[in-house]
């Protein structure tokens, strides 16, 4: 159940379509409590379904990517930690990346029993914070939606860096070809011209997210139909 203030906030808190290269205002404003932030990261406020859909989440790393219990993962554009919760306790250290300090602010609250979990705040497009070869696997979950083409394919370069020899790429968006990716196309559609929200969901197709992991220098490229109806790219950075 969906506090009808928190939708009202949410509602209110966004910014306009031309300030969608914007992230860090479009994001601040969407994270201003825990409620609306949220709802901008999953469409929902509950502990209990925030932690189911993480799993479903882990599900989908797990069967595309593996993880490892000695892995050192980053998840770019984690949100209020809605995935590390529950993978910190799988692997050796999680790391999330966000380009907004209000989701991080919400992430470290529910994220400080999990000593094992570092957050960080990323100060633009790009992973400068984090040095060459750091990490065994990279993701990024329901956030190439929000992201122009461009600013998809620098994080898919700067995975690629940031990785050791060796390590696994994870990105996902949906697609139009899918019942899901339909709904959400429509949800999109739906919106008067002079009314859509910067962060409105925009698709990829597969050739898309493929081309990227392969031109920052990916090999074993592959694609998935996820079962939620989105795609994934996933690739590794080679030894
Ligand atoms: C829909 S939420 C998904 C959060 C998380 N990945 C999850 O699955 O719960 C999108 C997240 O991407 C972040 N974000 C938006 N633009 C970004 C950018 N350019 N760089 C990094 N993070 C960004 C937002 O602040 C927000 O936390």
């Amino acid at each position: 159940m969906i506090p009808s203030d928190a939708q009202q906030r949410w509602q209110t808190s966004r910014a306009p379509l031309g300030d969608r290269s914007a992230y860090k205002k479009v994001w601040e404003l969407q994270s201003h409590d825990l409620d609306v932030a949220a709802l901008a990261v999953a469409g929902h406020t509950d502990e209990a379904t925030l932690e189911l859909t993480a799993r479903g989440t882990i599900d989908m790393l797990k069967s595309t990517v593996g993880v490892e219990p000695e892995d050192v993962i980053l998840e770019i554009g984690c949100g209020i930690g809605r995935v590390g919760v529950p993978l910190s306790k799988e692997c050796l250290h999680w790391f999330g990346a966000d380009i907004s300090s209000g989701m991080l602010r919400h992430a470290a609250t529910r994220l400080r029993e999990r000593p094992n979990t570092t957050l960080v705040e990323l100060s633009t497009v790009g992973l400068q914070e984090f040095p060459l070869d750091s990490f065994d696997l990279v993701y990024c979950t329901i956030v190439f939606m929000h992201l122009l083409e461009w600013d998809r394919y620098r994080y898919c370069e700067e995975a690629f860096r940031v990785l050791r020899p060796g390590g696994r790429c994870y990105v996902d968006n949906f697609t139009v070809d899918t019942e899901t990716g339909w709904k959400i196309f429509l949800e999109s559609y739906s919106y008067p011209i002079d009314r859509r929200p910067a962060h409105i969901s925009m698709s990829s197709s597969r050739e898309e997210l493929r081309t990227y992991l392969t031109r920052a220098g990916f090999t074993e490229v592959r694609v998935h139909d996820l079962a939620n109806g989105l795609i994934a790219a996933t690739g590794r950075k080679p030894e």
